[in-house]
């Protein structure tokens, strides 16, 4: 599926781009390449510290884990962790069947549904919400929040994006101090807590991590289960093996991430020096972003890359990154997905594509790849 990649990675896998104010970028699509950018911290997150200044209103969203380099990022990445450890995680195994039962049972006698704002949207959204402890009757107003973050765009017209960040701080702003009053055992009242007890989170970070959490919640595993379906849609033969093979829905996900990935692109980083990578001379100060979706699709990583193959045998895609970022809620995302497949496949024997997949309409921006909507006929 991805024409530009394959021409890319075979005559200039890292991709010289300039930005209009004169800043070099580097677009890497080869998966050796890739990993060794991830692994890397020479190149770092926080542009913060290689220029000095902050990035103001942005910042609220900013001052997290996923933009934040050693030793500030194990502090982040480590009060938040305790929330999403495996053991926890499986933990949530039967009351997350139970949301999916919830919201499939209704659909179950129709003749149509729409995948995404019926199902794959609403389920994460939820799990999520009761992990941090925030309302999820509010899941449209952070959907509308979260989407203009990460597309770049409000979406309504006449309303700018920072409309839409006022807002989502003014709401997260409010809630902390109902939080304050009332501390329960979710996570916002964990963090509030260990901000309370002392310097190990500032209240900028605050707004952060469970901005990153909301955001991260809503943007990605929807796509997964989006993007599993579709991917079962085009290779029939798989969709039917796995419907032979129920026991096989873990590893259609990790071949889904690895086909499809819900994350386009790694979040920016930035040289900390002079540096070589891949015959190229980076200089410091130099913007590089990695195309995940590209590097696992690597012919000379993955035999016959442009396959959807469930049966591949040991994949190690990029799909939630690598290294000191890597993605905290992997456990969490690859839970969802196995409940929300496994139940789509056991309710309904038959899906079909109510449209032409030309019409499937794909979500604008360039960090997450999903559809804003898939629906299907159901049997
Ligand atoms: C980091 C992908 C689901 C929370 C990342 C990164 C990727 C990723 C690629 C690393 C980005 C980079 O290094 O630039 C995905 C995918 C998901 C998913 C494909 C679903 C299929 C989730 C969920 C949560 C989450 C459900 C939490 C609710 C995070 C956090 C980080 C992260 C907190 C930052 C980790 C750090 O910087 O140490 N994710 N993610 N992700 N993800 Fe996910």
């Amino acid at each position: 599926p991805y024409p530009t990649y394959n021409e890319l990675r075979g005559t200039d896998p890292i991709h010289q781009v300039r930005f209009p104010d004169g800043q070099l970028g580097w677009l890497v699509t080869r998966y050796e390449d890739a990993a060794e950018v991830l692994k890397d911290q020479r190149f770092m997150k926080d542009i913060s510290k290689l220029y000095g200044g902050s990035m103001d209103q942005m910042s609220v969203f900013t001052q997290n884990m996923l933009f934040s380099d050693p030793p500030d990022h194990k502090r982040l990445r480590g009060l938040a962790q305790k929330a999403f450890t495996p053991k926890l995680i499986a933990g949530m195994r039967n009351h997350i069947q139970e949301i999916a039962d919830e919201l499939l049972d209704p659909l179950s006698d129709r003749e149509t549904i729409h995948l995404i704002d019926e199902f794959a949207f609403p389920l994460p959204i939820i799990v999520i919400c009761e992990i941090l402890g925030v309302p999820a009757e509010d899941r449209d107003k952070f959907r509308v929040w979260s989407n203009s973050l990460i597309e770049g765009t409000s979406g309504e017209i006449g309303v700018s994006i920072f409309e839409h960040m006022n807002q989502f701080i003014q709401y997260l702003g409010e809630w902390f101090a109902k939080v304050r009053e009332h501390p329960g055992d979710d996570l916002i009242s964990q963090l509030i807590i260990a901000e309370e007890e002392g310097d190990r989170l500032t209240e900028k970070e605050l707004y952060g991590v469970v901005s990153l959490l909301i955001i991260a919640g809503h943007e990605t595993t929807v796509n997964l289960i989006g993007n599993t379906v579709l991917a079962l849609l085009e290779f029939p033969e798989q969709q039917k093996l796995l419907r032979e093979h129920p026991e096989m829905v873990p590893q259609a996900l990790e071949e889904s991430l690895r086909y499809n990935g819900p994350v386009e692109f790694s979040t920016s980083r930035w040289a900390s020096e002079n540096l070589e990578l891949g015959g190229r001379q980076i200089r410091k100060g130099d913007l590089v972003v990695v195309s995940l979706n590209s590097a696992n699709h690597d012919p000379a990583k993955f035999n016959d890359p442009e396959i959807f193959d469930i049966t591949r045998e040991k994949s190690p895609h990029l799909a939630f990154g690598m290294g000191i970022h890597f993605c905290l809620g992997a456990p969490l995302a690859r839970l969802e997905g196995e409940i929300a497949i496994s139940s789509l496949l056991e309710r309904f024997p038959d899906i079909q594509l109510n449209i032409d997949k030309s019409e499937l309409e794909w979500r604008p921006g360039m960090i997450v790849r999903g559809v804003k909507e898939i629906p299907l006929s159901i049997v």
